[in-house]
């Protein structure tokens, strides 16, 4: 017997950073959006605590108990007394290193895969807590749709979202690491007064309208400059973007991918044939959003 689950990824329409805190991490106002490209993460009876990996980029997934799958096995194992006995297989779409919560989805993944599979029986609020522990994406990964997130971002608040928001997103050569990026940004802002971060109105009236233009002008990421910085080839792509029709261009989270938001489905199309076609990025996606989070196919 084995259990399936399928674990969106995200982009974030709005990402402010505050000043970093005395445990390194930063205050955010995160508003995730939940979009249609997807891992799905198996889990198997087996002897010991086990991962592989297919898919692109999989040669770059960590398959040794640092990948946020095994330790979403070892922590509901360690909550509930049982041994972690179970194989997880990843089957991955999700842009690896990319700034879309492709790690974390695998940890709500596995995490949801293993309470199915052990029948574990764990509370909503469990596993949300063990999702914070994961990481700060994590928690979103399982609940999808639309959220702000707030503290390191594992605080989620739920958004409403009235439409389809339809995205185009542009795939890097290579990853970018979120500790670097965020390093980054405290770098660049070394001396500056920088604001506690807030949610954006125009946001969320934006999500819940499900206008794409009002979306388009309210989008903003404070980590966009760190992550141009380290990757400065990502502002040709973000300029092939616009240009091609794109109501807005941005760096997804800690990048390197980047977003870009069409009036409607055919928009995502021409915007994505006219990146294909530019030679600044690896491969393109079309994807849509919000859509559920982590579920059990
Ligand atoms: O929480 P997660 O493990 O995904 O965070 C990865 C890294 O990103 C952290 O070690 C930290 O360097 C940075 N980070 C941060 N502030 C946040 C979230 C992440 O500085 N709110």
């Amino acid at each position: 017997m084995s259990v399936t689950v399928r674990v969106p990824a995200k982009v974030n329409v709005q990402l402010a950073v505050g000043p970093a805190r005395p445990d390194g991490f930063h205050d955010l106002a995160n508003v995730f959006l939940a979009v249609g490209l997807y891992d799905e993460i198996t889990a198997t009876p087996a002897d010991t605590l086990r991962v592989t990996c297919e898919g692109p980029g999989s040669d770059q997934v960590p398959l040794d108990h640092s990948n946020l799958a095994a330790r979403a096995a070892l922590a509901l194992a360690a909550r509930y007394g049982r041994e972690p006995a179970v194989h997880l297989h990843i089957d991955k779409d999700i842009p690896v290193a990319g700034g879309m919560a492709g790690g974390s989805a695998d940890g709500a993944g596995a995490l949801l895969a293993c309470d199915a599979l052990w029948g574990t029986g764990a509370s909503r609020e469990e596993l949300l807590d063990i999702c914070a522990e994961l990481g700060s994406d994590v928690p979103f990964s399982l609940v999808g749709g639309a959220a702000l997130g707030t503290g390191r971002g594992e605080r989620l608040t739920e958004l409403k979202v009235g439409g389809t928001f339809h995205w185009v997103f542009a795939m890097a050569e290579r990853g970018l690491s979120t500790p670097a990026v965020f390093r980054e940004f405290d770098r660049l802002g070394e001396g500056a007064d920088i604001p506690e971060p807030a949610a954006s109105q125009a946001v969320l009236d934006a999500l819940a309208s499900g206008d794409p233009g009002a979306l388009a002008v309210a989008v903003s990421n404070d980590l966009q400059p760190a992550a141009l910085s380290l990757f400065p080839e990502l502002s040709d792509t973000l300029a092939a973007g616009r240009a091609a029709g794109a109501l807005a261009a941005l760096v997804s989270g800690s990048g390197p991918t980047t977003a870009f938001l069409a009036g409607d489905a055919d928009g995502a199309t021409v915007i994505a044939g006219v990146l294909r076609a530019s030679g600044t990025c690896a491969s393109v996606r079309v994807a849509e959003g919000a859509v559920a989070g982590a579920t059990v196919v």
